[in-house]
């Protein structure tokens, strides 16, 4: 497992005290890692002779991750991605399961669903959706590989459509964290919640035409979205963010609340409405575009409920 060096406040290396007490104390403490997991600060030989590689970064950080790894990676790896986010590029926007297959030259199927990673930990019962697009039998192996009794994987052959679900999802969880901090109740959450549903089936569609309707209603879809707008990260940021009344920045909440880990829905609120603004297409998803509008200081959370013509939503 290659771990991202730190010091901790005790002056010893990350790695070093995974490595001697097989728990990762700043990320998931409590949780007993395998003992054959070991931490290695260097890529380069984290991956040496690896023929299926997991990719389970801040999205933020996969390409520069995948710059490290051009050339050291064989052509018959395969590849699954965790990362729930995407590149905006000057050609247009770029899945990361397709920055990995494009900078690497390998396969990358993804997996994604309804995982709040520390009750995973914990072992409590949930499912997972793995989007492939043409390896089945490889597909199989990562079945095989993450499945237990307490989490149950299921895959399907669209791997846009369920990286676009675990995408789209935290950009509805910021609205969310919003509806929660100005205290708006059940029903708008339950609204908002419907309403990016289906702006995240539009916007799916519209930029992939292959993507399946019956890909929602996996684990990597509904599932998804409702966990992490009851209990993820980004709608915790983004409650805080709405009781300070966008008095501190999101920069400085994450900060503050996830103790070193990256908030993924701003990121993406910005390169969906950069990819919404190109293409003439704003008007169309006035739920991400107001989220955008309101985590950059453009308009109060309050905004959240003021969505405009309802024939969009
Ligand atoms: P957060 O990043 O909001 O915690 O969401 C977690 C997640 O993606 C659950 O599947």
């Amino acid at each position: 497992m290659w771990v991202f060096e730190e010091k901790l406040p005790s002056g010893e290396k990350l790695t070093d005290v995974i490595n001697k007490t097989n728990e990762n104390v700043k990320y998931l403490p409590g949780i007993k890692l395998g003992k054959n997991v070991v931490a290695d600060p260097d890529i380069e030989s984290a991956v040496k002779g690896a023929n299926m590689l997991v990719f389970v970064s801040p999205h933020q950080f996969m390409e520069g991750i995948c710059k490290k790894l051009v050339g050291k990676i064989g052509k018959d790896t395969e590849a699954i991605s965790l990362v729930k986010g995407m590149e905006v590029k000057k050609e247009g926007p770029c899945m990361i399961s397709t920055l990995i297959s494009r900078l690497l030259g390998i396969n990358c199927s993804v997996l994604m669903g309804a995982n709040i990673a520390n009750e995973i930990a914990l072992e409590k019962f949930s499912e997972a959706t793995v989007g492939y697009s043409q390896n089945k039998e490889a597909t199989e192996k990562w079945v095989q590989l993450f499945g237990t009794p307490y989490f149950i994987v299921t895959a399907v052959q669209d791997v846009e459509g369920v990286e676009m679900c675990g995408t789209l999802k935290n950009i509805v969880a910021i609205a969310a964290g919003f509806v929660d901090g100005m205290e708006m109740g059940n029903n708008t959450k339950a609204a908002i919640m419907r309403i990016g549903l289906k702006e995240m089936i539009k916007f799916s569609k519209m930029l992939f035409p292959s993507v399946k309707d019956s890909t929602f209603f996996e684990s990597c879809g509904v599932a998804d979205l409702i966990t992490t707008c009851l209990g993820g990260r980004n709608r915790k940021v983004a409650d805080a963010y709405a009781k300070n009344q966008g008095k501190r920045s999101f920069d400085q909440l994450e900060a503050e609340l996830l103790n070193g880990q990256k908030l993924q829905g701003v990121l993406t609120a910005k390169e969906v409405y950069e990819v919404l603004s190109d293409r003439g297409w704003v008007e169309m998803f006035p739920l991400f575009s107001t989220v955008h509008a309101i985590s950059t200081g453009r308009l109060p959370p309050s905004a959240i409920v003021q969505l405009g013509d309802s024939r969009y939503f």
